[in-house]
């Protein structure tokens, strides 16, 4: 059984009274133990979220990080440096670093191999824009993102990582895949993975991300293979996040 993983990514958003707020909510409600949770603040709040984190299940993750483990790279981040901040998982590949960052497959790829190296958990992100998919290219597309990073590794990284399924016109759009148009891709990534392994495809942790919210998370969890979700705009809202966490437990 795959233990559903509800991941909050505030992007460049949040602040020190959000990070306080969260650390209020989850250590005062109970929430089912069948659930996994991370929070993904901006770096700079990652040492107040390990403390305001403390007394709860939440775990804390980074948005990215940079191949190298140290050295002369002004601005950026090692997965050693977030590891020493108890970050256990990291995202590589969002769309929106692979669009305004100019990330490609294979920087991805090195990112994700660092993670890793440092035992950080990858959650992978990948997702078609929506010219892919009126064109449709979105099983193309989506399985060569998902193919060029896991054909390099082997087996023992490929079980370590997870992989997201944002749709790029899903993202802050307010315009959420339907649940069968998101089943039908990530379907098709768990049967990409079986294709090396089916244990392996198995115990795949696939999310959905793409504005997902309260109203339609019940939903979209409820496919056999979304196994969690990657949250936006609605893991800016502690009640808001909560509640989908809930809906996952
Ligand atoms: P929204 O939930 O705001 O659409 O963002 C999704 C996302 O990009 C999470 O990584």
């Amino acid at each position: 059984m795959r233990t559903p993983l509800i991941a909050g990514n505030w992007k460049m958003n949040g602040s020190m009274s959000l990070i306080e707020d969260f650390g209020r909510k989850f250590s005062d409600a109970t929430l089912s133990e069948a659930v996994k949770v991370v929070v993904i603040p901006p770096f700079p709040y990652l040492e107040a979220a390990r403390q305001a984190f403390r007394d709860t299940p939440l775990a804390l993750g980074a948005q990215t990080l940079n191949p190298a483990d140290s050295g002369a790279h002004t601005g950026e981040v090692s997965g050693r440096m977030l590891t020493e901040l108890n970050a256990t998982y990291v995202l590589v590949g969002h769309s929106e670093r692979r669009e305004l960052y100019g990330e490609s497959d294979e920087q991805v790829f090195d990112r994700l191999l660092a993670a890793l190296s440092v035992g950080l958990v990858p959650i992978l992100c990948v997702g078609e824009s929506l010219e892919e998919r009126d064109a449709g290219r979105t099983m193309d597309v989506v399985l060569r993102q998902v193919g060029y990073a896991m054909a390099r590794l082997d087996p023992e990284q490929r079980q370590k990582v997870v992989i997201a399924y944002e749709p790029v016109w899903a993202i802050g759009t307010g315009r959420t895949a339907t649940p069968e148009q998101a089943q039908e891709v990530m379907a098709g990534i768990r049967a990409y993975q079986a294709e090396f392994n089916t244990t392996l495809a198995e115990q795949l942790t696939l999310l959905y991300g793409g504005s997902m919210n309260v109203k339609n998370a019940a939903e979209l969890l409820a496919q056999p293979d979304i196994d969690g979700g990657l949250v936006g705009g609605a893991s800016l809202k502690t009640d808001d996040f909560f509640a989908i966490c809930q809906s996952a437990g």
